[in-house]
């Protein structure tokens, strides 16, 4: 049964399923202590501390395979960076400590602190550029969307595979002029856009949710790490996700071969960009679709986390009140 054996090699202890929740609830407090402030900086600064402490206490030989912050030139935990006790087993970190800086700098809603961990060499390892994405959710046949398809032609492919007429179809877009002819596709099509300003871990997600969020499919170029936490999260819950890395220098295309990335424009399916027994953990910085923001009062500080696990499918989702207020 070499398959199995394949398998159980990329399962990851599942004790650390609960160990993440505290990594994301340290990293969405501290940022949420920073909500409104309209200091993005500061509040991803205080984000990527607590995780990197939190991570640090972990048993784990970690390495951050792909993160945020090059690209903006936020306060990262840097892609290489290794993280925990070394004492335990090697695996691969994704994260983005706080995505939807803006969100939380303008106390909008949406904005998450969030994680992925896998087995080493399961998730993709590379540089923090921009990815051309596409997700839907469960229940379709393979294929039915594809980056290389028009939008138009998506949304069509999707209705019929829905059985339901374009207009009834409704497509999550990130509110940029870049996805200006993607956006005039989808209308074109019939369908409907909603447009959120940023966050598309959760716009991917929301994919997987149609009856809740009314969301069908999700289009457009977003960042990379973003797409590896979609596409974890997407794992375990069910769906179709692609993805393809913008490598649109020299610069940037030597940084990913080195990485390992020898076809620059390879469109990477979601078990390709998450694969093994992937991880993701997501805690609540601003009240969202997905969690709640975290609440502060007088002796406790509560906070809501969605924690999910590929090889099981199982999606815990953890209220908590937490009445060590130093520790935070
Ligand atoms: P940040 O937390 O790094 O600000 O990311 C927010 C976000 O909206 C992501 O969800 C999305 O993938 C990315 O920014 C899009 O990049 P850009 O804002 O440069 O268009």
């Amino acid at each position: 049964m070499p398959d199995l054996v394949i398998q159980e090699e990329k399962i990851i202890e599942r004790i650390l399923t609960l160990e993440l929740v505290r990594v994301t609830e340290r990293a969405a407090v501290a940022s949420a202590r920073l909500r409104g402030r309209g200091d993005e900086k500061a509040a991803d600064q205080a984000a990527v501390d607590a995780m990197r402490r939190e991570l640090n206490r972990l048993p784990i030989d970690g390495t951050v395979v792909i993160g945020e912050g090059e690209r903006d030139e936020a306060p990262m935990l840097f892609i290489g960076e290794r993280l925990g006790t070394r004492t335990g087993p090697r695996v691969d970190i994704a994260v983005d400590p706080l995505e939807g800086t803006t969100l939380c700098a303008k106390d909008m809603p949406g904005s998450i602190a969030v994680m992925a961990m896998a087995q080493g060499g399961t998730l993709l390892n590379a540089p923090d550029v921009y990815m051309d994405k596409i997700a839907i959710g469960p229940g379709y046949a393979p294929g039915v969307v594809d980056l290389d398809m028009s939008a138009e032609e998506n949304v069509r492919s999707l209705a019929k595979a829905k059985g339901v007429k374009p207009g009834e179809i409704t497509v999550l877009v990130l509110d940029r002029p870049r996805h200006d002819h993607i956006i005039a596709g989808i209308r074109r099509a019939g369908a409907s856009v909603r447009l959120i300003t940023d966050g598309d871990v959760a716009g991917v997600i929301f994919t997987a949710q149609t009856a809740q969020t009314g969301v069908d499919m999700y289009i457009g170029t977003g960042g990379a790490p973003e797409g590896v936490l979609a596409a974890g999260a997407l794992r375990c819950v069910g769906g179709q996700m692609q993805g393809r890395l913008i490598l649109d220098t020299e610069a940037k295309r030597e940084r990913a071969f080195k990485m390992g990335i020898k076809d620059p424009t390879k469109k990477y399916d979601m078990r390709e960009l998450a694969s093994g027994d992937v991880i993701v953990c997501a805690t609540g910085v601003t009240d969202g679709a997905l969690l709640k923001g975290v609440r502060f009062g007088k002796d406790v500080i509560e906070t809501e986390t969605v924690i999910y696990r590929s090889v099981t499918g199982t999606v815990r989702r953890i209220q908590a009140e937490h009445r060590e207020m130093s520790k935070f």
